[in-house]
């Protein structure tokens, strides 16, 4: 591809389809000052030279010496072909898996072999945020930007932090907020170096501030806000897609948080429809945990939808009034999503309607039984991951999932993240998780799997292994 093209035709255009002015790639907006919506990477596809089938992206996995190629992003780079391929900025990202759980299968009650775990947790930084992170840092590389920062839940900073230490080009600023981090998180961006503020806020406070200082002092913003970032979460889909030799799933489930992943799978399907790569579209179903529940409320309760881009934002500015008025405030086991106001909500309508989709909420409790199902039959996963088993759960019980579906559960983050969480629900079954997780609310369950104590002798710990 040739190197300058890119700048001819990609651009960064508000969300909404009625508003017109559109920007380079090579400049550096969120928002659109037109109408304050985030903006959309858009490419005038038909100078893109996009090959003609799905098939001819997997191909290309045999290349190893390309590191683009090797990049379960960059494979891909004529589906996000904002950058010129010398500016590209990887470290390995995308490396992750489709395997089929039967374990899952029967938890969620599809059809054995119908059911699927996109690992995500297998990336350098161990979370998908490295899929945008991939995108955002060559962006931040084509802009010349010398600082990066990003407020987080923790995978966001931790991602950040790697691509800032492994390849020098930027130094990494992230801001967390005061409440629940998981250490495996706090812990990388501590390791890689990254400036930490700890904010005396929580998630959505530290992404305002990170935002403002961020436009005062022209540093370069790494959270989902960026339209690049998005470009590069598609990439999950391609591999969901190429997981399953390119047939398309009928179930995408995946957690919501600040819903930048669920917008990015929507457009990915948009676009490969679009492309005539697929000829149909999976239905997503976005999961919140019932204590961080602002899309399931929004979508499924008050009904607000994208309506062409006609979003009815009066709901939107009532229920965080609301919000604020009751002094209501995020609250779940699954630290990743414990957000209130998600910045992509707009785009996440979008992908609603794109694929058909619904929203669900599910309790911790059941979160983490599917976290545990996740760890018994394969790789493990973090908290939030769990959701999306759980989610899948709900909606096979309500009938909405048929058995005979194939679904494809996203595991956003790998399993060593949050081991607080795992080893206190193991050991629920002697009552200390409730003290470990500073709440009363979990129960013992058959998935637990708690360490057994014994006495230092022979004969009992051989007992103990017969028992
Ligand atoms: N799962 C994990 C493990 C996450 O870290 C996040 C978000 C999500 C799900 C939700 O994804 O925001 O695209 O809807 N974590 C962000 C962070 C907020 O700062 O690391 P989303």
């Amino acid at each position: 591809m040739s190197t300058t093209l890119h700048q001819e035709f990609a651009f960064q255009r508000s969300i909404s389809p009625t508003a017109t002015e559109q920007y380079s790639v090579d400049e550096v907006h969120h928002a659109s000052p037109e109408d304050g919506e985030l903006l959309d990477v858009v490419y005038d596809w038909d100078r893109v030279p996009v090959p003609s089938s799905l098939k001819e992206f997997g191909a290309r996995r045999a290349n190893v010496q390309n590191p683009l190629d090797v990049s379960g992003v960059w494979r891909f780079r004529e589906l996000l072909p904002f950058a010129p391929d010398e500016q590209i900025v990887t470290i390995g990202e995308g490396q992750t898996m489709l395997r089929p759980s039967d374990v899952a299968a029967k938890h969620v009650g599809v059809d054995v072999g119908n059911l699927f775990l996109q690992y995500e947790g297998l990336n350098p930084s161990g979370s998908f945020k490295d899929n945008g992170m991939t995108a955002a840092s060559t962006h931040a590389r084509m802009v010349g930007a010398k600082i990066a920062a990003c407020a987080s839940t923790g995978n966001t900073s931790a991602s950040l932090a790697i691509f800032a230490s492994a390849t020098g080009l930027f130094r990494a600023v992230v801001f967390v907020g005061s409440g629940k981090i998981a250490y495996g998180k706090l812990s990388q961006a501590l390791d890689y170096g990254a400036l930490t503020l700890q904010i005396l806020g929580d998630f959505d406070d530290a992404l305002s501030r990170v935002r403002e200082v961020c436009r005062e002092r022209n540093i370069y913003l790494c959270n989902s806000v960026n339209p690049f970032r998005l470009e590069g979460q598609k990439a999950i889909m391609y591999r969901v897609l190429e997981g399953l030799n390119w047939e398309v799933p009928d179930w995408i489930v995946v957690p919501g948080g600040n819903l930048g992943n669920s917008s990015a799978f929507g457009k990915a399907f948009m676009e490969l429809k679009e492309l005539g790569l697929i000829d149909r579209i999976p239905r997503l179903a976005v999961i919140n945990a019932a204590g961080a529940n602002t899309l399931y409320r929004l979508v499924e309760e008050d009904g607000l939808k994208w309506n062409g881009g006609d979003v009815e934002r009066s709901l939107v500015q009532k229920f965080y009034g609301d919000m604020d008025s009751e002094n209501r405030r995020a609250s779940t086991l699954a630290s990743a999503i414990e957000i209130n106001r998600p910045v992509n909500l707009t785009k996440c309508l979008r992908a609603i309607e794109v694929c058909d989709g619904v929203v669900r909420e599910v309790p911790d409790q059941a979160i983490l039984e599917g976290k545990a199902v996740v760890g018994r039959g394969g790789f493990g996963c973090e908290p939030a991951s769990g959701a999306s088993v759980a989610g899948a759960k709900l909606l096979r019980e309500q009938g909405v999932i048929a058995p005979s579906d194939r679904v494809v559960c996203i595991l956003t983050g790998h399993q060593l993240k949050d081991p607080n969480i795992t080893v206190g629900w193991h050991m629920s079954d002697t009552d200390k998780i409730n003290a470990i997780l500073g709440q009363e609310t979990i129960q013992a369950t058959p998935n637990a799997n708690g360490p057994v104590v014994v006495e230092n002798d022979l004969e009992k710990i051989i007992a103990a292994l017969e028992s």
